[in-house]
C-alpha cells in the first residue's frame, strides 16, 4: 500500500505527464481539495472547465458537474475518478417527467438547477447554480411563465428574493433537505454569537428566509452557496459560525480563517457521492484514463445552450 506522500507524488507526475488539471467540489475529502489545481462552487467549476487549457479534466466531484464540463469542453478528456459518484437531488426529475411537465404549461420558460442529467440540461431553456438562481430569474422578462427545477427549496428562495412566482418542481437533495429549522434553532441556541451560512438546498432555509421578512428573527443568517459562504466567512468580523450545508466546506473554511471557529448544523449531514473520490481512485484514474464521461455531440449542443446562456447572465 502506498503511502499518502507517494500517492501525492505519483498524482503530480501523472497529471504533469497527461497534462490534465484536478478540479474539485467544496464537498470532498480533505485531501482531494489539497491537491486540487481548482477548488470551487458548480458555478466556479464550470468556469474553469470552460476555461482550462489541459487536455484532460480530472472531476473530483459528482457526475452532473463531469458531465458539465464533457458539454462545455466537448474537445477534452473528462474523467471522474468513480463511476458510482451520482446524486439524489439530479435524480429527483426523470426526463419523462420534465416532458410531461413541459406539456402541462405550454411556451413556459424551463429553468434547470445544475445538478441536473444532460438530457434534462438539453430540454431547458437556463441553467442556474445556487450562486447565480436569483440574477438569472430576474434576467427573465416578468411576463414569461416559469418552471423550475428540480429543488425545491432553491426555487423557495429564488421565490421569496424576486418576488417572482415560479412553478417549483418538489425534489430535493437528501443530505440539504433533513438540516432542519429544529436542528439550526439548537445550533444558534449553543452559540448565540455566531452568524448563520444557510445553503439555499436546506431543508431549514425557507423556515429562516420566512423569520427574516416577518419577525425580524434569524437575522444573523446568510443563505449563500458553497463559494459564497466561504468568501462570506474570510469577510466576516465575527468570530463564530453555524454552517448548514455538507460537513466537507468545513476543511476549507478552517484552513483559510484559522482565528475563527465553525459549527456544523448538522454533523450528519455526509454526501457519500462526494466521499467515493479518494487519492487512490484519483491515481487509477490518472494512471488509466478512467472513467471517461463523454456527453453525445447532439445532446451536448441542446445542453449547452442553457448553460451558456446562465455563464453569460454571471
Ligand atoms: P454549490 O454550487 O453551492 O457548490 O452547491 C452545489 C451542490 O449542491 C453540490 O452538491
Ligand atoms: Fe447531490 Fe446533495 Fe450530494 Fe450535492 S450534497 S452532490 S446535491 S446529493
Amino acid at each position: 500500500m502506498p503511502s499518502q506522500a507517494e500517492l501525492i507524488t505519483e498524482i503530480e507526475r501523472l497529471k504533469a505527464a497527461k497534462n490534465a488539471v484536478i478540479l474539485a467540489h467544496n464537498y470532498e475529502r480533505p485531501e482531494i481539495q489539497d491537491i486540487a489545481d481548482y477548488l470551487g462552487d458548480s458555478l466556479g467549476l464550470s468556469r474553469q472547465a470552460a476555461a482550462t487549457k489541459a487536455d484532460m479534466i480530472v472531476f473530483c466531484g459528482v457526475h452532473f458537474m463531469a458531465e458539465t464540463a464533457s458539454i462545455i469542453a466537448q474537445d477534452k478528456t473528462v474523467l471522474i475518478p468513480d463511476e458510482n459518484a451520482g446524486c439524489s437531488l439530479a435524480e429527483s426529475i426523470t426526463y419523462d417527467q420534465l416532458v410531461a411537465w413541459k406539456a402541462e404549461h405550454p411556451g413556459a420558460t424551463v429553468v434547470a438547477y445544475v445538478n441536473t442529467s444532460a438530457a434534462i440540461k438539453s430540454e431547458c431553456d437556463y441553467c442556474v447554480t445556487s450562486s447565480n438562481a436569483v440574477a438569472v430569474i430576474n434576467a427573465i422578462p416578468e411576463s414569461e411563465e416559469i418552471l423550475f427545477l428540480p429543488d425545491r427549496f432553491l426555487g423557495t428562495y429564488v421565490e421569496m428574493i424576486t418576488g417572482r412566482k415560479l412553478h417549483i418542481w418538489p425534489g430535493a437533495c437528501h443530505v440539504h433537505e433533513k438540516i432542519g429549522d429544529m436542528n439550526l434553532a439548537d445550533k444558534q441556541a449553543e452559540h448565540p454569537d455566531a452568524e448563520v451560512l444557510i445553503h439555499p438546498e436546506c431543508g431549514c432555509s425557507t423556515a429562516c428566509m420566512m423569520k427574516q421578512a416577518f419577525n425580524g428573527d434569524c437575522k444573523e443568517a446568510h443563505v449563500q452557496s458553497t463559494s459564497g459562504m466561504l468568501t462570506h466567512a474570510r469577510e466576516s468580523a465575527a468570530d463564530e459560525f453555524v454552517v448548514a450545508t455538507e460537513t466537507g466546506i468545513l476543511h476549507r473554511m478552517r484552513k483559510e480563517n484559522p482565528g475563527k471557529t465553525f459549527y456544523a448544523a448538522n454533523e450528519n449531514s455526509v454526501c457519500e457521492y462526494m466521499k467515493m473520490t479518494t487519492l487512490t481512485n484519483l491515481r487509477d484514474a490518472l494512471a488509466h484514463d478512467q472513467y471517461e464521461v463523454r456527453v453525445d455531440p447532439e445532446m451536448a449542443k441542446a445542453a449547452r445552450r442553457p448553460i451558456d446562456r446562465m455563464l453569460a447572465i454571471g
